[in-house]
């Protein structure tokens, strides 16, 4: 569904799907949503690895009617943060649509992944990792951010171990605050979200 005029936010409904419920509708709209920011630089979406990403299994939809206008998931996984396991839902997938963009909606679908990881996934933390340049907008929603070094598959080529110690590494509560995160390098044990 075409949707170019700038819409009203707070009438946007949010809904969460485990990624196994997800409708044909569900999926259409976010390939249109994905495709109209990614498709020229980076390809096709493809849900079950975007762009090469580890898929989510739990998302947040943020409808205006029929018209998907944002959109984050979450990925429960057990990693290894030193030398020690840790529950996180490791979050990747945020955008909202161009025209939404501005009014609160990427921080409404983050308080309400937030809740679904801690109720749904029964994660300790929510985990991320971005670009310098959206690290205030993860912080206005309360996330942190953190700094160690962390070892993940790579994007293309899962058979490569890569390692990150320089770009943002945030991290939210969800069952455990943060305060609890342990100090050490963190293993992804997978590819990164
Ligand atoms: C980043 C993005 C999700 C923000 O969504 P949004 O709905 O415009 O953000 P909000 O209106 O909820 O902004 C919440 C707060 O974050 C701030 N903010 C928004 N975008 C920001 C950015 N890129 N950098 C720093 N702060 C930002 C807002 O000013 C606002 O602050 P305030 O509370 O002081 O007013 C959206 O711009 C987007 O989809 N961008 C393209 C995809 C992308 O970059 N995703 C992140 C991948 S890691």
């Amino acid at each position: 569904m075409l949707h170019r005029a700038k819409i009203a936010v707070m009438s946007v409904n949010l809904t969460v799907t485990s990624h196994s419920l997800l409708s044909d509708t569900d999926l259409a709209e976010m390939r249109r949503l994905f495709d109209a920011e990614y498709r020229a630089d980076f390809g096709d979406w493809n849900p079950a690895g975007p762009y090469g990403y580890a898929p989510a299994d739990w998302h947040v939809l943020a409808w205006d009617g029929g018209c998907l206008v944002g959109h984050v998931g979450f990925q429960r996984r057990v990693i290894e943060v030193g030398g020690v396991e840790v529950a996180v839902a490791g979050t990747g997938g945020m955008l909202v649509a161009p025209e939404a963009r501005g009014s609160g909606l990427g921080r409404r679908l983050l308080l309400r992944a937030q809740l679904a990881m801690t109720e749904d996934a029964e994660a300790d933390f929510g985990y991320l990792g971005c670009r310098p340049a959206v690290v205030g907008f993860y912080e206005s929603a309360g996330w942190v951010r953190i700094r160690a070094r962390e070892s993940h598959t790579d994007r293309l080529d899962p058979t490569r171990t890569m390692v990150n110690d320089s770009s943002p590494i945030m991290i939210c509560p969800a069952l455990r605050p943060v305060t609890d995160w342990p100090s050490g390098d963190i293993d992804l044990r997978g590819g990164a979200w």
